[in-house]
C-alpha cells in the first residue's frame, strides 16, 4: 500500500506500488502456497497472471511433485468476468471461482469450460470457501487482495499472518481502494496484533504480523 493506506489509484491502470525486489519476495511466497486468491475486481482491474514468475522456482515445486504454481481462486457475485482474461488462461493451474449462489448459472455457463466453478452461498462465505479449499488440499492459501476481500478475511478473522509492504509514495485520492474498508476487526487498541518481524527492502517497508497460533517464523 501507499503512505496513506491505498492499493492503487482511482485510475483504471494498475498502478505499481513495490519494487523489483520485494516483487522477487511476493514471488517466493507463491512459490510456498498451495493458492492464490484474488477478488474478482482486481481481476477485472489488474488482469494479473498469478503465477511463479521464477523458472528455478517452477522447477523446485515440480521436483516436489506439485503443479508449477499454485491453484488459482476467485471469488464473485455477479459473475461479471473476462473468460480471456489471464487469470483463466491456459497454463496448467488450477482454477477455483467460488461464486455467489443467485449468479451460479452464468458463472457455469461463461467459466465453466477453462475452470472449477464452485457454489460459494450468498454472498460467499469467506470461511466455508476456507474448508472447501482446504478439503481440495490447500494448506496455505496466499490473499493477494484487494481491500474487499481483505476486510473480510481480517474481520472474520481468517488470516495467520499479514504482509503489509509500505511503498515511499502518496495516492492521495479518496475514490482509490484502501487496504481495508470498515469493519469490525479482531485487532484494536484493547488487543494489539502482534509485529513479527520489521524489513527494509529497498526502498519500501515489509511489516509482518504474526496473526494467529498458526503463524510461523520463517
Ligand atoms: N497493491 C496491491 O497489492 C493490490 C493487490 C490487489 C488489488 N489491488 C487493487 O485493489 C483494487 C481492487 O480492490 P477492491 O476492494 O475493489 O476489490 P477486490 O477485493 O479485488 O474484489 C471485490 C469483488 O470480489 C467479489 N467479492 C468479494 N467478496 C465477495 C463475497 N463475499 N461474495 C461474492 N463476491 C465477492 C465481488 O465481485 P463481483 O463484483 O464480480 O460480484 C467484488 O466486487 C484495485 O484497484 C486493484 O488494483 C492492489
Amino acid at each position: 500500500m501507499s503512505i496513506d493506506g491505498y492499493l492503487g489509484s482511482a485510475m483504471p491502470q494498475r498502478l505499481a506500488l513495490s519494487n523489483d525486489a520485494d516483487f522477487d519476495r511476493v514471488d517466493a511466497v507463491r512459490a510456498a502456497c498451495d493458492a492464490i486468491l484474488v477478488g474478482a475486481a482486481t481481476v477485472r482491474k489488474d488482469n494479473p497472471r498469478l503465477l511463479v514468475r521464477t523458472l528455478a522456482r517452477r522447477d523446485e515445486r515440480v521436483a516436489r511433485g506439485l503443479a508449477p504454481s499454485p491453484i488459482k481462486v476467485t471469488v464473485t457475485g455477479r459473475a461479471q468476468l473476462d473468460a480471456c482474461a489471464n487469470f483463466f488462461a491456459a497454463d496448467d493451474t488450477e482454477k477455483l471461482v467460488y461464486c455467489a449462489s443467485a449468479a451460479l448459472p452464468t458463472a457455469r455457463d461463461r467459466f465453466g469450460p477453462v475452470a472449477t466453478v464452485v457454489d460459494g452461498g450468498q454472498p460467499v462465505d469467506m470461511q466455508r470457501m476456507c474448508e472447501d479449499l482446504f478439503a481440495r488440499g490447500v494448506g496455505r492459501l496466499m490473499v493477494e487482495g484487494g481491500g474487499m476481500v481483505h476486510t473480510q478475511f481480517l474481520t472474520a478473522d481468517l488470516a495467520d499472518e499479514l504482509h503489509l509492504v509500505v511503498a515511499p509514495f502518496f495516492v492521495g485520492d479518496s475514490r482509490a481502494r484502501r487496504f481495508v474498508g470498515d469493519g469490525r476487526f479482531p485487532w484494536h487498541p484493547d488487543r494489539r496484533a502482534t509485529l513479527a518481524e520489521v524489513r527494509q527492502i529497498d526502498d519500501v517497508v515489509l511489516l509482518r504480523y504474526a496473526l494467529s497460533a498458526r503463524f510461523r517464523m520463517d
